[in-house]
């Protein structure tokens, strides 16, 4: 048996988790700071690291307890190393290097996107089984969250394909900055699927930009449709128009703006983004070969996204978990024990790469 521990200090989520045989979850702590960012609209990078440093130890500490673990039981220790924001991954980084020297264990530096897609080989956790067979290659994986949006072709362990990506916001960033527009809060993708739930995803025609390459995605236009809809609505009603001039990811109407249809904005806003991410999915599923789709990241956790998928796909569709969409260290753990039996290690030098590519080759 192979036993990792796991940390994660990407963004705004401080995790540790420690994995058995890269498939079951022994345990998982999850720190969030979504309160200390919420007044700020998003993740203030400088508390996010500084909140990684308070909390890093008690939670590795936590991580282990659960467990029922020592150091001396743990055959290595994993870490995303980036992409992500500097300082959070600092903190990180620095506590499993710590780990790894005062333990002489092996340390396995791990690609933060990665790790999202390994969240689709969780077998079980301490809440039980959660999907008792692993992905099967060769597959294609949509990863959409706050940060990414990439659409890749897995053919076996570590062999990667990419096919596109987004060329302006990220998914999750497209439903922050439309759920910060239509005054509904932050994090924004769960508050939008609430907001969808209560409205008409045809109320309104918003276009999703099609004048990118077959596999990638742009959001910034569709972004910009719900805020001429928006001021659309105002000007018809005489009400003052939000933010006329001011640059989008600064706009929102006022909270509670009773006359605004938010629910029928934030469905169709949903409907055209799901919409766009199914379709392209599926055509790349489609000319891959690909045996299967996998579904990551936070935006992963949407429920419309998860039945369009399924409705189009002509191969299964599978996803994580809600739990393991979002940022965690069990997909970490994951990702890392594959990494570990192929024999990749990372020396006690490893730095931090903010930018960090899941596939070089574009
Ligand atoms: O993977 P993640 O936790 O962090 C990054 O690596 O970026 O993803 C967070 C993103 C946020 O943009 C959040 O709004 C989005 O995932 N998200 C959702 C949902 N839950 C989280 N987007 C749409 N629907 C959801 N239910
Ligand atoms: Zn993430």
């Amino acid at each position: 048996m192979t036993h990792i521990l796991a940390i994660e200090t990407s963004c705004d989520e401080t995790s540790a988790a420690v994995v058995r045989d890269g498939r079951d979850v022994v345990s998982s702590v999850v720190a969030s700071q979504i309160e200390l960012h919420r007044e700020y609209g998003g993740v203030f990078p400088e508390m996010a690291s500084r909140q990684h440093v308070i909390a890093i130890t008690p939670v590795i500490r936590e991580s282990l307890r659960r467990a029922e673990m020592a150091l001396a039981d743990i055959d290595a220790v994993a870490v995303v190393h980036g992409p992500g924001l500097a300082g959070s991954l600092l903190v990180g980084l620095n506590a499993a290097k710590a780990l790894a020297y005062g333990a002489g264990l092996p340390l396995v530096g791990v690609n933060h996107i990665e790790a999202h897609i390994y969240a689709n080989w969780i077998r079980s956790d301490p809440d039980g089984e959660v999907a008792p067979v692993a992905p099967a290659f060769p597959l294609v994986c949509l990863i959409v969250s706050g940060g990414h949006t990439e659409l890749v072709h897995v053919t076996g362990h570590h062999e990667y394909r990419w096919l596109g990506g987004t060329v302006d916001d990220a998914a999750g960033e497209a439903f922050d900055k439309v759920a910060r527009l239509l005054g509904l809060g932050y994090p924004g993708g769960p508050l939008i699927e609430r907001a969808a739930a209560k409205g008409n995803p045809q109320a309104y025609d918003l276009p999703s930009s099609l004048r990118v390459a077959p596999y990638d995605f742009s959001f910034s236009g569709l972004k910009t449709a719900v805020l001429r809809q928006v001021q659309e609505v105002q000007r018809s009603q005489g009400t003052d128009v939000t933010n006329r001039g001011v640059r989008l990811a600064d706009a929102s109407i006022a909270p509670g703006q009773v006359d605004m249809p938010v629910a029928d904005l934030a469905a169709s806003f949903q409907y055209a983004a799901v919409e766009i991410l199914a379709e392209k999915t599926v055509a790349a599923a489609a000319e891959y070969g690909a045996t299967q789709i996998v579904l990551a990241g936070g935006v992963a956790a949407n429920k419309a996204l998860r039945v369009r998928l399924a409705e189009l796909a002509p191969v299964p569709v599978r996803f994580p978990p809600i739990r393991y969409c979002t940022d965690n260290a069990a997909m970490v753990g994951i990702a890392a024990h594959y990494r570990f039996v192929a024999g990749l290690r990372s020396g006690l030098d490893l730095d931090v790469q903010p930018a960090l590519l899941l596939v070089a080759e574009r």
